[in-house]
């Protein structure tokens, strides 16, 4: 559910008009809405409740300043996967000791910043990152609580780019060195091995792969136990999906059956529990809005010309993914939809947003919505073709601000210079 309507022929976001935004910040732009995404943090903490659980969203989805503030205002915990994301979670009000340090590749600068400022907990994918964290803390004089990623060789994943727990997948710790590597932990220094972590994949749509690989984890908890391990964190990772395309069929669990499952598979062991969900939470909480550049017909297709390109939502060229495009002047009841390609303006055949999609006429300075773009939309976006990145707008109720401005070419170009064997008295001068 979410709160992007149609109200008096327009789509709102919330109690605002798409165009009013489109008018003050120009298109395209992210428009995001504050009430989608609350409700859906607290149906997320609902669905969990009766369980010692923290919800550590997974920012990677959606790493805008505002939207990590109103999740850190709900309560919500972070789960970052670089130093850059950590000092952004710091800055959005998310407490440290709420922040779960997750990534295959992390450097000693990034585990010495997250050591040192506190985070609650660091995942490790490899017994080499464990001897380099243990170092780390101990140099710092602290002690890390750490939790073993383990690859439970279980497949899942709306998409292979985005299946993360099989045995061949670069994540994890393969199970079969996972106790070994416990019983060093509880040798080291600067660590307290106490938690499993287990994440499978995104875009998860049954709760089968959850359940065998929640199942594995819970059966290591107990063999760790017998073995006088202390086991008292389970981070259960993120991957429930979200239903993107009106027209398939596909409906992802609910957080509510996730949950139950989650209290029948795990609930006995009297674990706490950290969750890091990203799309559930902000993917249906927003939108990207385009404008319609031209419209072109050839002998055997329709194209709409937009004016937002792959670099701006990479997900339909970097997946095939399918979002829901909603016209945002409401169509009359039978628009005589006839099959359109929407593409961007970027020189590569893969700059198209949808294929033979069915859309009402559009014109030239037509705006269109790209529904559930609040996941992996903005912050996967790039400046390829030298495109300013895109505003960012936060709604809630009947206002909205500009939570992240488009730079203007200069702010772009103030990053580079030109070497003095290339600068021109002309480049000296104006710096
Ligand atoms: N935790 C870890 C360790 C992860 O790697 C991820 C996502 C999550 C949590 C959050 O998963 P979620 O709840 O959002 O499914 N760019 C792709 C998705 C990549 C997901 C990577 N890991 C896309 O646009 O579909």
């Amino acid at each position: 559910m979410h709160h992007f309507v149609y109200c008096k022929g327009v789509l709102n976001a919330e109690d605002v008009p798409l165009p009013e935004i489109a008018r003050d910040v120009g298109t395209p732009f992210y428009c995001y809405s504050s009430a989608t995404l609350t409700r859906h943090y607290l149906v997320f903490r609902e669905a969990l409740k009766g369980l010692d659980a923290t919800i550590c969203f997974a920012m990677k989805a959606n790493s805008n300043l505002a939207v990590l503030r109103t999740l850190a205002d709900l309560g919500a915990g972070c789960d970052v996967v670089s130093g850059g994301e950590f000092e952004v979670a710091l800055r959005a009000g998310m407490p440290a000791a709420k922040i779960v340090f997750s990534g295959v590749g992390k450097t000693e600068e990034e585990i010495r910043l997250a050591i040192s400022r506190g985070v609650g907990q660091i995942n490790v994918e490899s017994a080499a990152e464990l001897d380099t964290i243990s170092r780390i803390a101990s140099s710092l004089g602290r002690t890390v609580r750490i939790a073993l990623r383990v690859n439970p060789d279980v497949a899942a994943g709306g998409h292979d780019k985005i299946s993360t727990g099989r045995k061949e997948d670069k994540f994890g710790i393969d199970w079969s060195q996972v106790p070994d590597l416990y019983r060093k932990a509880r040798t080291l220094p600067g660590v307290a091995a106490t938690a499993i972590a287990v994440h499978i994949g995104s875009q998860i749509t049954t709760l089968a792969p959850f359940e065998a690989a929640f199942t594995k984890v819970r059966d290591l908890t107990l063999q760790l136990r017998a073995e006088g391990f202390t086991i008292d964190h389970l981070d259960l990772g993120g991957g429930l999906g979200v239903p993107y395309d009106h027209l398939s069929n596909t409906q992802p669990p609910s957080p509510a059956e996730y949950g139950d499952m989650v209290r029948r598979v795990l609930g006995g062991l009297g674990c706490k529990l950290a969750f890091e969900p990203g799309r559930v939470i902000v993917g249906n909480a927003g939108v990207m809005v385009a404008k319609v550049i031209v419209m072109k017909d050839s002998p055997t297709k329709k194209f709409v010309v937009i004016d937002a390109a792959m670099n701006d939502l990479v997900r339909p060229a970097m997946y095939g993914a399918r979002h829901e495009i909603l016209p945002v002047v409401e169509p009359p009841m039978s628009p005589g939809a006839q099959p359109v390609d929407v593409v961007g303006p970027i020189c590569e055949t893969s700059d198209r947003f949808a294929q033979d999609c069915r859309l009402p006429p559009l014109k030239a300075g037509d705006l269109i919505a790209f529904m559930t773009a609040g996941a992996y939309g903005s912050a996967m976006s790039s400046t390829y073709n030298s495109r300013p990145l895109i505003p960012e707008v936060l709604v809630q109720g009947a206002r909205y601000a500009v939570v992240r401005r488009r730079p203007s070419i200069a702010e772009m170009l103030a990053l580079e210079q030109l070497p003095s064997w290339l600068a021109d008295e002309q480049d000296a001068k104006t710096g």
